[in-house]
């Protein structure tokens, strides 16, 4: 029986974060959660309700109204919000451009945290975010912090964004990013910092095998 351990992976956008956990998951047979598709649920409703996103307590009045489901799936995670299939909804650039605002609330991480921990109780675990090692899964055996330059992680987007049909330039894509990063690092509430017991790994110049291989190692020592 193969030890349920706790894998926590943070990192600004565009690290590989959500592509290397899927992997990473999907070897070990774990279950694999993006927290990111919770704070983007609550953007999204937000936003098709016309809700003024710099308001904490109107954002937590409609989340708790809300119901979110992540359903894993072939391809990583399914996400439902009140019922409705959002998971591509909630890629575009409106949601993109808006979710740090949302996440920054305290009382709304709050709740969403609670959900992840509640998720995360039975081990077995891939979760990747921004708060995953500092404050979501402390205890978690393996933390992973994963970069990459900005030029390699807008790259990664641009092509992402060509694929999904949505349109981009890596100019702004660069500038969208950093501006995120900055948001997620300077934010009061859970900002996104490497947790002292994090292992740091630069994605750059790796490929997707490479950097999922590397966690794999490093989680089949804790597995032993
Ligand atoms: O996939 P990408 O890197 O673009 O972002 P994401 O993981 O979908 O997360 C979207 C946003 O949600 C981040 O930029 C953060 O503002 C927020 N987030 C957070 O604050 N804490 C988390 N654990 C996960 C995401
Ligand atoms: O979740 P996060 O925002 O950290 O990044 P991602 O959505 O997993 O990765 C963004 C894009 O970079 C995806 O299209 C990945 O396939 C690609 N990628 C890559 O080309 N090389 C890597 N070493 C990691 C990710």
């Amino acid at each position: 029986m193969v030890k349920q351990i706790q894998i926590a992976i943070d990192g600004p956008a565009g690290a590989g974060k959500s592509t290397i956990a899927k992997i990473v998951a999907e070897n070990l047979g774990f279950t694999y959660i993006d927290t990111g598709a919770m704070y983007r649920a609550v953007t999204n409703k937000a936003m098709s309700q016309n809700i003024d996103l710099s308001d904490a307590d109107s954002l937590e009045k409609m989340l708790h109204d809300t119901s979110i489901i992540l359903e894993p799936s072939q391809n990583g995670q399914l996400v439902f919000v009140d019922g409705e299939n959002v998971t591509e909804a909630i890629r575009s650039n409106e949601v993109t451009s808006n979710v740090s605002e949302v996440a920054a609330h305290a009382n709304i991480r709050e709740i969403l945290v609670a959900k992840q921990q509640e998720l995360a109780a039975r081990g077995g675990i891939v979760m990747d975010g921004r708060d995953i090692a500092t404050h979501v899964l402390k205890d978690a055996e393996l933390k992973i912090f994963m970069s990459a330059s900005v030029e390699e992680r807008a790259k990664r987007r641009f092509l992402d964004n060509e694929r999904r049909g949505i349109p981009s330039t890596i100019e702004n894509l660069k500038k969208e990013i950093a501006l995120r990063d900055q948001l997620d690092s300077e934010r009061e509430a859970s900002p996104l910092i490497q947790a002292e017991d994090a292992i740091y790994l630069d994605t750059t110049e790796l490929s997707i095998e490479q950097a999922a291989q590397e966690i794999l190692n490093l989680a089949k020592r804790q597995m032993d």
